[in-house]
């Protein structure tokens, strides 16, 4: 896993416009990788990215992409993990995250990586066409 800055920003959009609705802009992207409190990370091959906030000894995913055409191969998953072990011994105990409850695929990825349901949100998400949906707030600890 390889750290990134807001110089990245270009790069997360991109990804963010084939991934995600409502894609951030370049300028969000930008500005939340100048926060004290946001870490972002890429692969090796820049397949995949994810942002955290880092507060104390909690941590959230703020946002987490692959690219379309290397998904499925395994790397979001380790791109994750290697965050968790860097962060874990960098003390932080516990992770939070929301998805939305029609992402099959990033709710079984967060499961196999030990994350846990404990909440719900009834319209957080609002898409370009104006479509509601649920988010599912998840959390997982320091799994031994
Ligand atoms: C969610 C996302 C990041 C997964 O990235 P990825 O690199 O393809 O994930 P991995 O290959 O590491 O998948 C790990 C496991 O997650 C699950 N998974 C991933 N994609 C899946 C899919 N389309 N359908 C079902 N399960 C899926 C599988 O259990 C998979 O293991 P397997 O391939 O051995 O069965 C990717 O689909 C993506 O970018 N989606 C759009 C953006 C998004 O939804 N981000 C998350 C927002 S909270």
């Amino acid at each position: 896993m390889i750290a990134i800055d807001s110089t990245a920003a270009p790069e997360l959009a991109q990804i963010h416009l084939e991934s995600v609705d409502p894609a951030w802009s370049e300028d969000s992207f930008q500005a939340l990788l100048q926060l004290p409190v946001v870490y972002g990370f890429r692969d090796q091959d820049f397949a995949c990215f994810v942002l955290f906030s880092i507060i104390a000894d909690e941590g959230e995913i703020l946002t987490f992409a692959t690219r379309p055409q290397f998904r499925r191969q395994g790397r979001g998953k380790k791109l994750l993990q290697d965050c968790f072990n860097y962060f874990f011994k960098q003390k932080v105990e516990k992770f939070f995250l929301e998805v939305n409850e029609n992402n099959f695929a990033a709710i079984q990825l967060y499961e196999q990586l030990d994350f846990k349901k404990y909440g719900r949100r009834e319209s957080y998400y609002i898409n370009s066409q104006g479509e509601t949906a649920t988010a599912i707030l998840m959390s997982r600890g320091r799994v031994k």
